[in-house]
């Protein structure tokens, strides 16, 4: 494909902005347990307006936009105060919660180097820390310890986490809720190690912190997991989960600016103008800072407690429920909106694609270190208004799911799958496994045998036919 020769028109160009989005998952509805969270269309107009007023100020140079630099010291403070944060509290405005961690993760680093002479760090983090913390590491060149966590309740065991620590270590994590299951760890125990141990402990709230406060101010029984507990010294927080700001909204917090000082990267060996960079992003827009200031004060608190007061009762109902449903096992008691659930007798992926069926999206889990496969719900305050009709549609398909013999993979192949290793991934095995996911030209309707095949391999064989996978896709947009 190649550049028009002549512009097209507005009309044109926007008739083909909404034709390309035709296929892609509907949220408005309230239709959605993952991805989107949804304010409403109100509060979503006050998004849109700040995220196209900003939109073309760069927080680059903050010196020529104070409005800019304004914003982001006031979300920053809104936040510091919101999570148990003092007036030494400091941070960045990033754009989601990968970049937050990123870049906790990476000052963390050349904290130890400096502090402690630390050549080959370590991280201490349970398996049910977010995907992200593996990104850094693979980023910074460091090494992630995993520690176990099992049910019933998975959160991570605060002895588990010390026996991980060796003298690389430089800093603990763990969640505050973890995605997966929407438990928190036990933060205050984490936090007293790392300051026995002089460490580093950085709380990942970026899918729940926001909400965590109103949960707890409606009567929730939510354990502290932020800058009020002693030893937390770093924390990540997303505005564009369930803050509803619009993409592209994170922090990161440190509890002293000495710290932050790591994280802050300046270049002045080069001949253009001089670099001042505290995140990983260089030029960025001002709209997505602009919309979460605007959401916040949109909203207030009292829109937050509203919101808050949704979530809680449609999780306590849907919770309610799938406790009511044969064989089917919630994961945990979720602290939060975040609820997994699995079964022992019967294989949950085929969930997803017969709730698609009828205009729902959920999300599949893949096993993992003793986390059954699951089928994972992130719920938003607009999901109370139809969640009666929600669980009856899930209850209906469990149902069917439980009747619907296993997706169309021999067992033969599966437990050859099992027994795959890395070197064993040739092109040709690569092809065979597509062929049995029915994914040979591009992605199935049906996840169903995807999700049953990637469960069945090792995660690092997984996660490089993934990578495989996506590395064709590319290819075969562009043709
Ligand atoms: C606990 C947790 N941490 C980090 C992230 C990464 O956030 P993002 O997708 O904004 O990069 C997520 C995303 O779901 C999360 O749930």
């Amino acid at each position: 494909m190649r550049l028009p020769s002549k512009g097209m028109s507005k009309a044109d160009v926007l008739a083909q902005l909404d034709a390309f989005s035709a296929n892609d998952l509907p949220w408005r509805e309230g239709n959605t347990f993952a991805y989107v969270y949804d304010p409403g269309r109100e509060a979503e107009e006050v998004l849109k307006a700040a995220l196209v007023r900003f939109m073309s100020e760069n927080s680059l140079d903050p010196t020529v936009y104070p409005s800019l630099a304004r914003m982001e010291a006031e979300v920053l403070a809104i936040a510091a105060s919101h999570l148990g944060g003092d007036e030494n509290v400091v941070g960045n405005f990033t754009s989601g919660g990968t970049e937050s961690v990123l870049l906790s993760v990476k000052t963390a680093r050349d904290y130890a180097r400096a502090e402690r002479g630390i050549a080959n760090p370590e991280l201490v983090l349970p398996v049910t820390a977010h995907a992200c913390f593996h990104k850094a590491c693979a980023y910074f060149d460091l090494k992630p310890v995993l520690v176990p966590v099992s049910g019933p309740s998975w959160r991570v065991d605060p002895a588990a986490m010390e026996t991980a620590i060796t003298p690389n270590t430089i800093m603990l994590v763990a969640s505050a809720p973890q995605y997966a299951h929407g438990v928190v760890d036990p933060i205050a125990e984490i936090g007293a190690i790392a300051q026995r141990r002089n460490l580093l402990f950085h709380v990942d709230a970026c899918v729940g912190g926001w909400m965590l406060p109103f949960f707890r101010k409606l009567g929730a029984s939510v354990p502290a997991f932020d800058f009020s507990v002693p030893g937390v010294t770093q924390m990540s927080m997303d505005f564009h989960k369930f803050a509803y700001a619009a993409k592209g909204a994170s922090i990161v917090l440190y509890r002293d600016k000495g710290l932050r000082q790591h994280q802050i990267f300046t270049g002045a060996n080069w001949t253009g103008y001089s670099v001042i960079n505290p995140t990983v992003l260089s030029t960025r827009g001002g709209g997505p800072l602009a919309a979460c200031w605007a959401i916040l004060h949109y909203l207030g608190e009292e829109g937050y407690l509203g919101f808050a007061r949704n979530m809680l009762e449609a999780t306590q109902k849907i919770v309610a429920r799938l406790k009511t449903l044969h064989s089917i096992e919630v994961m945990g008691e979720p602290d939060f909106s975040l609820v997994a659930f699995s079964s022992e007798e019967f294989n949950v992926f085929p969930i997803p694609d017969l709730m698609k069926a009828r205009g729902w999206f959920v999300q599949p889990q893949l096993g993992f270190m003793g986390s059954k496969p699951n089928i994972h719900l992130s719920i938003d305050q607009a999901k109370l208004a139809k969640v009666d009709r929600f669980l009856d549609d899930l209850e209906a398909c469990v149902l069917q799911a439980r009747q619907v013999p296993p997706p169309d993979v021999p067992a033969a192949l599966l437990e050859q799958l099992k027994a795959l290793r890395l070197e064993d991934l040739s092109p040709a095995v690569f092809q065979q496994i597509l062929g049995a996911a029915g994914a040979s030209n591009g992605l199935p309707a049906e996840t169903a045998p995807i999700n049953t095949l990637l469960n069945a391999l090792k995660p690092e064989v997984a996660g490089a036919l993934m990578s495989a996978y996506f590395n064709e896709l590319g290819v075969q947009a562009r043709e």
